[in-house]
């Protein structure tokens, strides 16, 4: 490819939304919303009946599906507030009347969930625009040397989860996570691996590009070792066995290297062609210098996005990290999301242990503490009960790799 024929990919760009729904969290995190019968309740998920409006010039919320109106009452609680509906207090479970509870009022998304779940079973792909709250990716910018702290450089000493509270409340965000479980069909979905920051250092011209394939547990194109058995090349329709759900910790943008996607080619039944140089080629010494960079021609799709979204895609759309051509670093934070009847990529069992048992769990509520063990321990369910399942240090030991 001549030089003039470089980074042509087609832009699709996801704006900053100019505002966000409010998610009225219980005491225990569960989400204030109504039942079937448009009654006040809690639940452990949201869909478009979690959705609240903060009422222009008003001390309320209206709720976006029934029209329903709490007015706020200021508490002691720091950020918290008491909800009155027609005068009365909404007690823990988001009844009405009985003793007043305490709710926080926090950054929810920009659109519904049903919008966005609509666009994700259409597409194969959808984005949240910007659906982490500004701190928390303030926070995992820091972690991560990027943005303000990008004089820094980023040494993963432990996993992310354990570095701080920012991880474990992105890993339980509630949209996306409801988005993963109605494509994927199941309840029980889990994190293929605890999660982990890409940084992209701007390009030098000679540096390792990444080659096209498709995510774990697939891996198509860029399939590792021989001994290890991934999805075999298939087509199947109506089964999905993982979605990638990454961060964008810094905006996401052309120029810095954002995602580039062949958009639909989840439906395709096959991994990336090889002449685009896929994910094994790309692995090999000396292939920029002989072969250039992997496609960047008008096929292929760069998904830009503000800082702090999600990018959610079916594991199969062949894809690849961009080329940073800014002076500035940019990152992002993977995850590997699978149902629970696929083998996870790494052990989660560890981390998730060991950020338990440190004083970071205590920055979580009851309900992302529920949430957290759901995506990270993986379990045997049969005549024996519930069975965690972890690494066997003895057995690791003895198992012979051929
Ligand atoms: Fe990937």
């Amino acid at each position: 490819m001549v030089k003039d024929e470089m980074f042509q990919e087609r832009v699709v760009r996801v704006e900053k939304p100019s505002s966000h729904f409010t998610l009225l969290r219980a005491p225990n995190g569960e989400f204030l919303s109504t039942s079937d019968t448009n009654e006040l309740s809690v639940f452990d998920y949201v869909d478009d009946k979690a959705i609240w409006e903060k009422v222009g010039g008003k001390n309320a919320y209206r709720h976006i599906v029934t029209g329903i109106q709490l007015e706020v009452e200021a508490a002691d609680a720091e950020n918290g507030c008491y909800l009155r509906y027609q005068g009365n207090l909404l007690a823990n479970d988001g009844s009405v009347g009985g003793e007043g509870a305490v709710f926080s009022a926090g950054h929810g998304p920009a659109h519904l969930p049903s919008a966005y779940l609509e666009s994700f079973q259409e597409n194969g792909w959808v984005c949240l625009p910007s659906i982490v709250a500004p701190d928390i990716v303030e926070e995992l910018e820091r972690v991560s040397c990027t943005g303000r702290w990008e004089a820094e450089t980023y040494e993963r000493r432990v996993p992310p989860l354990n570095e701080t509270a920012a991880v474990a409340k992105i890993i339980t965000e509630p949209v996306s996570l409801w988005l993963m479980r109605q494509y994927m069909k199941t309840r029980e979905i889990r994190l293929g691996h605890s999660p982990g920051f890409a940084i992209l250092s701007p390009d030098d011209g000679k540096r390792r590009v990444q080659g096209w394939h498709s995510d774990f547990p697939y891996l198509w194109g860029i399939a590792g070792s021989e001994t290890v058995n991934r999805i075999p090349v298939h087509k199947v329709d109506g089964l999905v066995m993982g979605v990638q759900r990454n961060l964008c910790v810094s905006e996401f943008r052309k120029e810095n290297g954002a995602t580039c996607f062949k958009l639909g080619s989840h439906t395709f039944g096959q991994g990336p062609p090889v002449e685009w140089i896929n994910g094994n080629t790309s692995r090999q010494e000396g292939v920029r210098e002989s072969k250039g960079l992997p496609y960047t021609g008008p096929e292929a799709d760069v998904v830009e996005a503000p800082a702090g979204s999600y990018i959610v895609y079916d594991s199969r759309i062949w894809h690849r990290a961009g080329v940073n051509r800014t002076a500035h670093k940019r990152a992002a934070m993977l995850q590997a999301v699978i149902p629970m009847f696929i083998m996870p990529f790494m052990d989660t069992s560890r981390p998730y242990k060991d950020f338990i048992h440190s004083s970071l769990a205590d920055e979580l509520t009851e309900l992302e503490h529920r949430e957290l063990e759901s995506v990270m321990v993986n379990k045997m369910v049969g005549p024996q009960g519930h069975l965690a399942i972890t690494v066997d240090d003895e057995l690791t030991g003895r198992i012979s790799v051929t």
